[in-house]
């Protein structure tokens, strides 16, 4: 019998095989084990959102984004690459929740952290749909290169 390539994958250790366990459906976060209710992408051309901004900006960014948000947006070096990434982060989260129809995008915040890592906030009917849903938190990355914002979203219990 042949022997196996140096880079066939080691017998796993038990702690490996915990952590393969985990991640079938359920992460843990600090010794707590939550389970993945729905994830959500999305993928946006910055320049759509920027000729929304020039064309109507006042009313599409109250309609849109929280006053917090605004606030940051203000701050930000780059007001439409935050706007954008943003607004593809909103629409990945509205995808991991696996509903129909429309939602009020303001109802889902996204704030950057201390660490300027971005949070999730929900409200107002969004909110309620959490709660049927058993969705208690839902995780967001974000990031934009050139002309495109992408964002990826995790709900979980
Ligand atoms: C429905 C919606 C998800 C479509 O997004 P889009 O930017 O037009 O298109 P995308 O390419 O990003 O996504 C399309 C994919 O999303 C997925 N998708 C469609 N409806 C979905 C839903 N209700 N939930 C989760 N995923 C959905 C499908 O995989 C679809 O791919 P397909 O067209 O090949 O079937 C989007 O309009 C949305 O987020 N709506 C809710 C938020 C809202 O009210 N927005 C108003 C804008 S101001």
């Amino acid at each position: 019998m042949q022997a196996p390539p140096a880079s066939a994958p080691r017998a796993l250790d038990a702690g490996a095989r915990d952590r393969v366990r985990s991640s079938r459906g359920a992460v843990e976060e600090k010794g707590e084990k939550r389970v993945i209710l729905g994830v959500g992408t999305d993928i946006l051309n910055m320049q759509r959102l920027h000729d929304i901004l020039e064309a109507e900006s006042d009313s599409f960014v109250r309609k849109v984004f929280t006053a917090r948000e605004r606030e940051q947006a203000a701050e930000s070096p780059d007001p439409v690459s935050y706007y954008a990434t943003r607004f593809s982060g909103k629409e990945a989260v509205f995808k991991c929740f696996g509903i129909h129809g429309n939602v009020r995008l303001s109802e889902i915040e996204i704030l950057d952290g201390e660490t300027g890592q971005p949070y999730v906030t929900l409200s107002g009917q969004l909110n309620g749909i959490a709660a049927d849903k058993g969705i208690r938190s839902v995780l967001i990355s974000l990031s934009c290169e050139n002309e495109y914002a992408v964002a990826f979203a995790v709900a979980q219990d």
